[in-house]
C-alpha cells in the first residue's frame, strides 16, 4: 500500500502516545526548561509555565490533534481544506505554512544542541568527568563551545540522524525504541534526583523553583515562560497535527493530551529540582544559561559511585529524547512536500534537514567566531533564531488554530471529532474561544508595554 492510495495510521493508540510524547519530551525539557527558569528568576517563571500548561497548553492540544484528524492532511493543505469547509479564506493555510518554516528554524539550533549532548555521551564514557569540580566542568564546556569544527562534526551527526528516520517515514523504527528508552530516560532522571536530594542542596532548588512570589512575574517572564510551554508540548506548528492526522477516530483526544502533558511537564521539573539542587550546592550560578546543565550534572557524575555508567546513560538517553524531537521539527514539512508531489519523501527529508543544516552552521559560528553579530533586538544569532521561533511564532500559530477552532469551524464538526459530552466541549470551547486566545494577547501587549499585567 503506498502513500497516495492510503494515508498511513499509527499500529495503535500507544504508538501516537509514544510518538507525540516524544516529540513534546526533548531537550526542552532537560536542557531548557532548567536554564529558562534559572534566566527568569525561579518560581516565578515556573508558575508562568504550569499556568500556561493548563489553560492555553492542553486545551491547544486537544485542538490542534483536532484539526489534524479532522483534515486528514498536512497542515498547510489541511488548513485550507478546513477553511473550504467552513466557508472561510484560503489564507488560513498560511497558519499552517508557517508552521513548515518555523519547524526549519528550530531544526537549525535543535540540532547544535542536540550535537552537543553526542559531544558528552562521548566525555562521559572517556571518564572526562572524574574528580571534575566546577571549574574543569566548566572549562570542558567553554573548550567545546570554543572549536567551530568540532560543533560542526556533531551538528552535522544529528541532522542526518534526524533526516534518516524522517525518510523513512516517521511511524516506523523508533516506535519500538522509544517504548523501552522513554521510559528508562524517566528511570535515570529519578535515580539523578535521588542523588542530588541526598548530595545536592535539594531544599534550596524547591525554595527556588516553588516559592511563590508574584512580584517577580515581569512581561519578559512571562513571554518567555509562555513560549516555552508552547516549545516543550510541540504545539503552535503543526507537529501534533501532522502526527493526529495520522490518528485513528475512536482514540480520546482529551485523554490522550492529558497524559502527554504531564508526561511531559513532570520531565521538566524533575530536571530542573535535580540540575539546582547542584547549583546551590556547588555555588554555581542559576542564570548560566544555556550551558547550565553540561555544567553541573558531569560534577555529580563526576563524584557519584558508577559516575561514569550513569553520565553515559543519561547523555544517550538525552540524545535520544532529542532525536524523537527533532524527526517532529521536519514532518510538517516533510509530509507537505511529498502530499503536494512537489518530491518524494526521501528527497523531501533530504531537502529540509539541509536547509536547516546550513543555517545550523550559522549557530555553530555563532557560540565562537561570531559571537559579535547582533540580529533582532541586539540578540546573537542563536538567541535570535530561539527567541523569534519560541516566543513569536509559536504563540502565533497557537492563537490562529484557536480562533480557527473556535470562531471559524462549525462546533457540530469540532464536538463530533473531540468525542466530547456537552458540559465538556463547552468548557473546551469557552476556553479555547476566550482564555487561551486573551491570555496569549494579553502577554504580547505586555510585552508591548501596551498593558501591565
Ligand atoms: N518539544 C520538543 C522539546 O521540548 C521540541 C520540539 C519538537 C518542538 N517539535 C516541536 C517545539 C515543535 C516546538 C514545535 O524538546
Amino acid at each position: 500500500m503506498t502513500q497516495a492510495q492510503k494515508r498511513s495510521t499509527w499500529a495503535s493508540r500507544w504508538t501516537f502516545i509514544l510518538a507525540t510524547a516524544g516529540s513534546a519530551i526533548g531537550l526542552g525539557n532537560i536542557w531548557k526548561f532548567p536554564y529558562m527558569t534559572g534566566v527568569n528568576g525561579g518560581s516565578a517563571f515556573v508558575l508562568v509555565f504550569l499556568g500556561c500548561i493548563l489553560l492555553i497548553g492542553i486545551p491547544l492540544m486537544m485542538c490542534e490533534i483536532m484539526l489534524g484528524r479532522r483534515a486528514q492532511k498536512n497542515p498547510a493543505d489541511g488548513m485550507r481544506w478546513l477553511a473550504d469547509k467552513a466557508g472561510a479564506s484560503p489564507h488560513w493555510k498560511w497558519v499552517g505554512l508557517t508552521g513548515v518554516i518555523a519547524g526549519v528554524l528550530i531544526l537549525a539550533f535543535y540540532s547544535v544542541i542536540g550535537g552537543w549532548v553526542i559531544r558528552y555521551i562521548l566525555h562521559a564514557l572517556n571518564n572526562s568527568f572524574t574528580g571534575a569540580d566546577a571549574g574543569l566542568v566548566g572549562q570542558l564546556f567553554n573548550d567545546m563551545l570554543a572549536s567551530a569544527p568540532s560543533l560542526l562534526l556533531w551538528h552535522t551527526v544529528f541532522t542526518v540522524m534526524t533526516v534518516w528516520v524522517v525518510a523513512r517515514g516517521v511511524n516506523h523504527g523508533l516506535e519500538r525504541a522509544s517504548q523501552i528508552l522513554m521510559p528508562s530516560l524517566f528511570g535515570i532522571l529519578l535515580f539523578i534526583l535521588a542523588y542530588s536530594v541526598l548530595e545536592g542542596n535539594f531544599g534550596q532548588a524547591m525554595q527556588f523553583m516553588f516559592t511563590p512570589d508574584f512580584s517577580r512575574i515581569t512581561p519578559g517572564a512571562a513571554l518567555a515562560a509562555m513560549g516555552h510551554a508552547f516549545f516543550s508540548l510541540s504545539l503552535g506548528m503543526g507537529v501534533v497535527m501532522v502526527y493526529g492526522s495520522y490518528l485513528q477516530r475512536h482514540v480520546s483526544i482529551a485523554r490522550t493530551s492529558l497524559y502527554i502533558a504531564i508526561a511531559d511537564t513532570a520531565v521538566g521539573l524533575l530536571a530542573g529540582l535535580t540540575i539546582f539542587s547542584l547549583v546551590f550546592a556547588n555555588q554555581l550560578e542559576p542564570t548560566a544559561g544555556p550551558g547550565l546543565i553540561f555544567q553541573t550534572l558531569p560534577i555529580a557524575f563526576g563524584q557519584m559511585w558508577g559516575g561514569q555508567v550513569v553520565g553515559s546513560l543519561f547523555f544517550l538517553l538525552v540524545a535520544f529524547a532529542a532525536w524523537t524531537s527533532s524527526i517532529s521539527l521536519i514532518e510538517p514539512a516533510v509530509a507537505w512536500l511529498t502530499e503536494r508531489k512537489y518530491c518524494s519523501r526521501r528527497t523531501g527529508a533530504w531537502l529540509t534537514g539541509f536547509s536547516a543544516w546550513l543555517l545550523g552552521i550559522c549557530v555553530v559560528l555563532s557560540f565562537n567566531h561570531w559571537s559579535d553579530v547582533r540580529l533582532l533586538f541586539d540578540l546573537g544569532i542563536f538567541d535570535t533564531l530561539d527567541k523569534l521561533t519560541t516566543n513569536i511564532l509559536l504563540p502565533l500559530g497557537g492563537l490562529m488554530m484557536a480562533i480557527f477552532a473556535g470562531w471559524v469551524m462549525r462546533p457540530d464538526h469540532v464536538q463530533d471529532e473531540l468525542g466530547l459530552k456537552t458540559v465538556a466541549f463547552r468548557a473546551w470551547r469557552f476556553i479555547i474561544r476566550y482564555v487561551s486566545p486573551i491570555a496569549i494577547v494579553m502577554i504580547f501587549l505586555s510585552l508591548l508595554g501596551l498593558i501591565r499585567v
